[in-house]
């Protein structure tokens, strides 16, 4: 049986301790014995100090004194032993106050500075995450005012009478893929604000070979050799779109980092019998350090036409999985991204 940590247990096992620490004080005060007499005042102390720690103040000063008032009567009772030991019984009393009180006293100090320092917490975590939606907020800004001022201008000269025919096809071309830009801007803010699971069995190795079709003609434009390796077929639980979704990301941006061509590893890996490994690996010029801290935050991008939102939402989907988005990369060295996610058995 568990003995629930409430207030009310609380005083009932201080005056269960107060109650057994008197009847020793009744029973064993006069019994002679040096040891149980030095032993029946300062069990007093053990409820007293228990009071004072658990309820501060009020807590400690009331145990001292309903033991005090308790032990009176044994000091009356024997108070024909002489002035000495009533005395000595007296400044023990004082002292069970005292006692109870500076316990008391400290326990409060004590509860003010933790309540002190989780509200400090508390308002750090606040302006953190106020300075991460003023941040969010303004490139969001950004991110919306490029395309449009861009839109804005291409259909100034699209309605403008006096532009010749070609260059308008040029200038609706560009208010072509400056909507689609806003477009993908849009649809990665709505997935990354959006995220449902829906849970079923993915086939892990069958979902890659599909993805490695899908990208091939744009790793040949780049020169991009690829390599997939996997020991079995691994299974998941798991929302295979979304799944699909953080690979794509992470092998297009395998393949654009790689713009002079190069190595793409895939390899699937159980680590143990609960998790799988896809490793994802290019020989491209690698991250630099203090990009690395910030790859995985929302509009981070280093290229001209990126959303910055791909691994910010790979990362949100892996953890959603119970899972870990891992990063190991330097410059010149390649990159390596590891998607580690519970796999059945
Ligand atoms: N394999 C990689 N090699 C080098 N840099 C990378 C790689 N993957 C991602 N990055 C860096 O991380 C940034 C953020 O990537 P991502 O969130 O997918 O946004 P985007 O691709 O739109 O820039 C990229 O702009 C790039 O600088
Ligand atoms: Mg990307």
């Amino acid at each position: 049986m568990r003995i629930k940590n409430t207030t009310a247990n609380k005083w009932l096992f201080i005056a269960g301790l107060s109650v057994l620490t008197i009847l020793f004080h009744y029973l064993y005060g006069m019994s002679g014995s040096p040891v149980l007499e030095a032993f029946h005042r300062r069990l007093c102390y053990i409820p007293i100090v228990l009071g004072g720690l658990w309820f501060g103040l009020g807590g400690g000063l009331a145990t001292a004194a309903a033991i005090s008032a308790s032990v009176l009567p044994f000091i009356i009772l024997h108070r024909s032993m002489g002035h000495d030991f009533v005395s000595g019984e007296l400044v023990e009393v004082m002292f069970y106050l005292v006692i109870g009180g500076l316990t008391g006293i400290l326990s409060d100090a004590q509860k003010r500075e933790r309540k002190r320092s989780e509200d400090l917490r508390e308002q750090l975590r606040m302006s953190g995450r106020m300075s991460t939606i003023g941040e969010l907020f303004a490139y969001m800004m950004h991110e919306i005012k490029n395309p449009l001022s861009s839109i804005q201008g291409a259909a100034d000269i699209v309605a403008d009478s006096s532009v010749d025919a070609q260059r308008k096809q040029e200038f609706a071309g560009l208010l072509k893929s400056e909507i689609g830009r806003l477009n993908r801007t849009l649809n990665s803010m709505l997935s990354f604000t959006r995220m449902k699971l829906n849970t079923g069995t993915c086939i892990l190795t069958d979902e890659i070979s599909r993805l490695l079709e899908l990208i091939r003609p744009q790793a040949l434009k780049n020169n991009v050799r690829i390599n997939l390796s996997f020991q079995e077929a691994v299974s998941l639980q798991a929302d295979c779109d979304k799944i699909r979704q953080v690979l794509l990301n992470l092998l297009l941006n395998a393949i654009e980092a790689m713009g002079r061509g190069g190595r793409l590893d895939i390899t699937v890996r159980k680590t143990d019998n609960s998790m799988v490994d896809i490793v994802v690996q290019d020989t491209g010029p690698g991250i630099a350090p203090e990009h690395i801290q910030r790859l995985f935050q929302p509009f981070f991008t280093t290229k001209e036409t990126g959303t910055g939102l791909g691994l910010a939402i790979s990362k949100r989907i892996v953890e959603e999985h119970k899972g870990k988005l891992l990063v190991e990369s330097s410059p010149g060295a390649g990159t390596v991204f590891t998607v580690r996610l519970p796999c059945s058995r």
